[in-house]
């Protein structure tokens, strides 16, 4: 029940842009599933910094929020255990395609988008990208391996926003964000004063 109220608090405080989506109430529905890891690898605290990096790069390279915010929900959802699982993508990808139109609406076009992004995200490299959006899901994700002791490459990113962050060290920048501490013009302060 901690873990619970901890995510949907820092989900809460994330919501910074109008979204017909009710977030709050998908990620009631998705941490309930009884299938789903209880585990600080791979659980719902991993996925509220996944959407808390995402909504970080989004407001600075315009990729897609939405599927940025139900990527972070659905990529581990289905996640069997913190080891080897290498279809736990395309289950997750299943997964939010389950609640489509139920849950939740998206058009065809970002549908197409998070279910990439979610069935791919453990199997492709940064190169494949050929989609902000989906390049932004997959850096959220990897800017969180630290978690586990690793510090992405900047080869692993594909976002010049997530390489910066590696390049300089600029982790806080994240923290600060989950803080709610920078709004929308602080960042693009900050990145007009640092890469212009
Ligand atoms: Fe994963
Ligand atoms: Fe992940």
């Amino acid at each position: 029940m901690v873990l619970v109220g901890l995510s949907l608090k820092l989900h809460t405080a994330l919501h910074m842009k109008y979204s017909k989506i009710n977030f709050n109430n998908l990620w009631k529905i998705v941490i309930s599933n009884p299938n789903r890891i209880n585990s600080h690898i791979h659980g719902p605290k991993h996925w509220s910094r996944v959407e808390r990096n995402g909504l970080y790069i989004c407001q600075l390279n315009d990729a897609d929020e939405d599927v940025i915010r139900l990527f972070a929900i659905f990529h581990d959802s289905m996640r069997l255990n913190d080891g080897r699982d290498a279809e736990h993508g395309v289950r997750g990808a299943e997964y939010a395609k389950s609640l489509l139109n139920k849950e939740y609406e998206l058009s065809e076009e970002k549908f197409e988008l998070l279910y990439y992004a979610c069935q791919y995200h453990n199997k492709r490299v940064v190169e494949t990208v050929k989609d902000k959006t989906i390049g932004t899901c997959w850096d959220a994700d990897r800017l969180d391996l630290r978690r586990v002791g690793i510090k992405p490459s900047e080869k692993m990113l594909y976002s010049r926003e997530a390489k910066f962050i590696v390049r300089e060290n600029k982790w806080g920048e994240l923290t600060k964000f989950g803080n709610r501490i920078v709004n929308n013009e602080s960042i693009m302060e900050f990145w007009k004063k640092l890469i212009g």
